[in-house]
């Protein structure tokens, strides 16, 4: 793919400058940038460089066809929820959301958009996860994050992911894509197939595999059962 088709960040834009700095800081560890980039938006979810007011757009087409996952009793974990638009799309036709991120401030964001919220929002670490969340969730749902970490971050992120899933359960996924051989330069670190193999490592089996072009972005969307 073309250098200039890939979505990258403007060096002149907060993520990018915090991301900088807390590297640089031997005490921080690197997720510390994203409270900072909530923080310093103030309420304007337009200086929050990935935040879109709406869901993930292949979201919606892939709920169409799971009607079977609105069952009562199904659990569903929302994965660095950011400013909570997919977790609120899922909470319309699941019960049981929790959805959760690391930073407080995007945290009391989503409450805040979201007063009448049926979701569970709570902050948490993806690589310190409450014991609770093993193996307890029939749906789990990451859009973005593990490409927001470093890439000595994603196995334990992946780990991690797949420890929430139960046994029978879906995970579902997506991510901006890459070809093995394609440098990435994060943040975001775009993420090659051969690296989504390390889930398969995890009790998970890939159900389903789609490659798609958004907005000159490549994406994929994996659904993974475990057995
Ligand atoms: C690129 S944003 C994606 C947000 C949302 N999933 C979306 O699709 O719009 C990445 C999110 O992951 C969160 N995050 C980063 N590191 C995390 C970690 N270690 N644990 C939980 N959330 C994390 C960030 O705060 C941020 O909200």
């Amino acid at each position: 793919m073309p250098k200039e088709k890939r979505m990258k960040m403007n060096p002149e834009e907060p993520i990018q400058r915090h991301f900088n700095s807390a590297v640089c800081r031997p005490f921080d560890t690197p997720s510390t940038w994203y409270e900072a980039v909530y923080r310093e938006a103030g309420n304007e979810s337009n200086k929050v460089p990935w935040a879109r007011q709406t869901n993930q757009p292949l979201l919606l087409p892939w709920l169409e066809l799971r009607q079977e996952l609105a069952a009562e009793n199904r659990r569903t974990l929302v994965v660095g929820c950011g400013l909570g638009d997919d977790a609120e799309t899922l909470a319309h036709r699941l019960p049981h959301v929790t959805a959760f991120d690391i930073s407080p401030r995007a945290i009391a964001w989503c409450r805040q958009r979201f007063p009448a919220s049926r979701v569970a929002y709570q902050v948490a670490d993806l690589l310190d996860l409450p014991e609770d969340f093993r193996q307890a969730f029939d749906l789990v749902y990451e859009a973005l994050t593990i490409q927001s970490l470093p890439p000595n971050l994603h196995a334990g992120a992946i780990a991690a992911i797949a420890d929430c899933v139960a046994p029978g359960g879906i995970l579902l996924l997506m991510c901006y894509g890459r070809d093995p051989e394609e440098p990435t330069d994060g943040p975001p670190w775009h993420l090659a197939r051969s690296e989504l193999d390390l889930f398969l490592q995890h009790g998970l089996q890939e159900v389903c595999f789609q490659e798609h072009m958004i907005a000159g972005v490549r994406r994929f969307l994996v659904e993974y059962r475990k057995a």
